[in-house]
């Protein structure tokens, strides 16, 4: 979800703005990928290395996030999402945390769509915490493979995405879902994310459509035909 400073520097908004903002887009999204069939929509909220933005910046995006679930976590809850949050947990300050928690409880039960929320997550930072916990479970070098490191994941709860979408035109991943993303497709759009809406997700899943995924096989026919999953 980039773009959200340039959105309010164009409008000479202080970049705030453009983050609350970013939490419309965000409901936005959710609604019309669950009315578009998709089951699993992760975005990211915060990254590890979000913590080098200046402090008031940083409070900003913590007391959004307490405004955000306020706001919002009935009206989805209701709709039938299901919050999880992906990433360190307890580096975030008490009240985020108790919120996420929160958030989780409420819709644990819904099944219309899980929106994961990568907040205080790296890909990197995945991918180590993952070792150690295979570590920690006394699982031995020659056993040690894939599967039991996306177990340790903290996406292990759903499938790799299908479709990878980055707003704000930056053309990189920036420590989002490094593991996940190996065969996901990849989707670029300068479009910035308070902006982000209907016909900015159907162009993405046209664009989608038109991809022959072949995950490392020859034919077309190798491809496992899989659900959109964002
Ligand atoms: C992304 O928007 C939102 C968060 C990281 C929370 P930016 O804040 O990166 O917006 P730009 O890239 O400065 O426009
Ligand atoms: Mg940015």
């Amino acid at each position: 979800m980039d773009g959200n400073g340039r959105w309010a520097k164009r409008r000479f908004m202080p970049r705030f703005f453009g983050h609350k903002q970013g939490v419309d887009a965000l409901v936005r999204t959710v609604r019309v990928c669950a009315d578009r069939g998709v089951e699993y929509l992760t975005v990211f909220a915060f990254s590890s290395e979000n913590w080098k933005r200046s402090s008031d910046e940083v409070s900003g995006l913590m007391g959004l996030v307490l405004v955000a679930v306020s706001k919002y976590l009935m009206k989805l809850s209701d709709e039938g999402v299901r919050i999880r949050i992906v990433g360190d947990r307890d580096a975030v300050g008490d009240k985020v945390r108790e919120a996420w928690d929160h958030a989780e409880r409420v819709t644990a039960h819904n099944t219309r769509i899980t929106l994961s929320v990568a907040f205080n997550y790296g890909g990197r930072w995945d991918v180590v915490q993952a070792a150690r916990r295979a570590m920690a479970d006394g699982i031995k070098p020659q056993d040690l493979d894939e599967d039991c490191l996306s177990r340790r994941m903290a996406m292990h709860f759903a499938p790799d995405p299908d479709l990878f979408i980055r707003t704000g035109g930056e053309v990189r991943i920036s420590n989002f879902l490094l593991w996940q993303v190996a065969y996901s497709e990849l989707y670029f759009t300068d479009c910035l994310w308070p902006d982000f809406g209907p016909e900015q997700i159907d162009a993405a899943i046209a664009s989608y459509r038109e991809r022959e995924r072949r995950f490392g096989g020859r034919l077309p026919e190798d491809a496992t035909p899989q659900a959109a999953n964002a």
